[in-house]
């Protein structure tokens, strides 16, 4: 950026020792050296120090180097790829989303850590992972101890600069300066004499609105401007439509049963356009009083807050559309006291979503007829994205719901197959099922009732023959889960050998003589 304007930076930054400090990306991306581990602000695209890696990528063109990369979630801006592109990156961890760095994680040339959200950081604590040496955190503001309030994310930052020997922030000039007060920071203590975490709902507050640290420990403090990437989620269709308003018709019986209140209970909703768009539905149902209990705030939470169906909010970032941002970052003021924002290990915290019996809702890449869930892995092999959050919740949820269209690449892969080709959430953390065919609800059912609901309930009609006749096969050999493990990855190992499963489909109708 051009000379920084002092008064504007004196209006965010209210510790006196800002002024030694200040220095630029690239002299702030000298502290971090070959082989050192860092952590990094950055949480779905939201929030991420934007300068200091951008100047750390540019400089290992000249002067190689690899570190070992632990963010919040995914980083915008193309960060990701400029720091594999630049071959940063040895060690990744917890999340990612880009392709570059995707590719660079299938090939085997950077080592992708995949793990629960709420668990990095614990992890950290505990020294059970390689300790941080620097952290890079993006601020709004500096308050007059030396306190960090981040931006539209807090992600692990709290920790990572809590933890981390030195301290870069990058103090951007361009997040409003609304966001402060947005934030609640609270660090659990360590183990074995940790009282309990005093959430006992979506609404508590019990830290404090910035991170404190020791500010002997800040390093560097490097002006910036600019934005986080807008989301890349796509607007509802007429699947995703579909999904929501299945989904939207077993709550009103739930409510209708007695098992639930209108108000719901607190939701959580996972990232991607298929769980914006279930939310974005609920703004049509017969709900009031709606809270959240999540950890991305996306276009679908500011619509329900719009609506007046949702009372308020709790995440760790918040990412938004171009459109929605512009409506949510200019208008703040209308939505702080329903939101806040938290470290992931307590937005995503599983003792906290067990106690409020949240209803999670997250995504799947594939599912199979006993309900075990693959969120992860293309083939079995080849990551996505990552696990994300959606373990912590699932878990722990009172309502564990997965959402999937019914077939992938224009119908030439069924969703719904005989056993997943990797296993991220068994069958034992999965209650409800939903596809744009319908939902399966498979609470209090045994493996051989499961399997009959999902199929019926959730295949693609095009693939559910070839189903039905595998499980029929199945249950004749036996079994409380049954299978034919001959053939139960055949459908994985279809498209590895033709590029599709188009032949299932040939496969099944045979079988029923259509
Ligand atoms: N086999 C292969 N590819 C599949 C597939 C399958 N069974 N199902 C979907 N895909 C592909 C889609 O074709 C699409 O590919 P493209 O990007 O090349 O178009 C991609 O996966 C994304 O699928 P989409 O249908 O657009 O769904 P999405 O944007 O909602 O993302 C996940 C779905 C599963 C990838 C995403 O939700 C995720 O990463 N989840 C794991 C983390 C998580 O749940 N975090 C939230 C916790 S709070």
């Amino acid at each position: 950026m051009d000379k920084p304007d002092m008064t504007r930076i004196e209006t965010r930054c209210r510790w006196q020792g800002w002024r030694e400090k200040l220095c630029s990306a690239e002299e702030a991306a000298a502290l971090i050296e070959d082989g050192m581990t860092v952590g990094m602000s950055g949480f779905t695209r939201a929030g991420e120090a934007k300068e200091v890696p951008r100047a750390l990528a540019e400089r290992a063109a000249l002067d190689p180097l690899s570190i070992t990369l632990m963010t919040g979630a995914s980083l915008g801006n193309d960060l990701d790829k400029l720091l594999t592109e630049a071959n940063v990156l040895s060690r990744r961890m917890p999340f990612q989303v880009d392709a570059t760095l995707r590719r660079a994680i299938n090939d085997g040339r950077v080592m992708f850590i995949d793990q629960h959200l709420s668990e990095t950081v614990e992890l950290l604590r505990n020294r059970q992972l390689a300790e941080l040496d620097v952290a890079v955190v993006e601020a709004c503001a500096i308050t007059e101890e030396g306190g960090i309030v981040p931006t539209t994310s807090v992600g692990n930052s709290a920790s990572y600069a809590i933890l981390a020997d030195k301290v870069i922030i990058e103090l951007n000039l361009d997040a409003p300066a609304e966001l402060e007060g947005l934030h609640d920071i609270y660090i659990p203590q360590m183990r074995p004499t940790r009282p309990p975490i005093p959430v006992v709902a979506p609404d508590s507050r019990i830290g404090t609105p910035y991170i404190p640290i020791d500010p002997d420990k800040i390093a560097a403090i490097v002006v910036t401007e600019g934005r986080d990437s807008p989301s890349t989620v796509l607007p509802p269709d007429a699947d995703t439509r579909r999904i929501a308003d299945h989904l939207i018709r077993f709550f009103t019986e739930e409510v209708s049963a007695g098992r639930l209140a209108p108000s719901l209970l607190p939701l959580q909703a996972g990232i991607g356009s298929m769980a914006n768009a279930v939310m974005s539905g609920l703004a049509e149902g017969p709900f009031e009083h709606l809270t959240m209990y999540s950890e991305v705030l996306q276009d679908s939470t500011f619509d329900l807050l719009d609506a007046g169906k949702l009372d308020f909010a709790s995440g760790c970032s918040i990412t938004l559309s171009e459109a929605c941002g512009e409506r949510v970052w200019s208008n703040l003021d209308a939505y702080r006291e329903r939101l806040i924002l938290r470290p992931q290990e307590l937005s995503n915290h599983p003792g906290i979503a067990r106690r409020l019996g949240i209803i999670a809702i997250n995504t799947a890449l594939e599912v199979d007829i006993y309900g075990n869930v693959n969120s992860t892995h293309v083939g079995g092999t080849k990551m996505m994205n990552g696990i994300g959050g959606s373990g912590d919740f699932a878990r722990n949820a009172q309502l564990s719901v997965f959402v999937t269209k019914a077939v992938a690449k224009g119908g030439d892969l069924s969703s719904v197959v005989p056993f997943v080709s990797h296993v991220d959430h068994t069958e034992h953390d999965v209650d409800v099922l939903v596809t744009e065919h319908g939902l399966a609800d498979l609470r209090g059912l045994a493996p051989r009732e499961r399997a009959e609901r999902v199929i019926e309930q959730c295949a693609d009609p095009r693939y559910r023959p070839a189903l039905r006749r595998y499980f029929a096969e199945a249950c004749g050999r036996g079994g409380h889960t049954p299978h034919c493990l001959e053939q139960a990855l055949a459908w994985h190992i279809a498209v590895e050998r033709d590029g599709h499963m188009r032949s299932l489909q040939a496969e099944g109708a045979e079988a029923v003589g259509a």
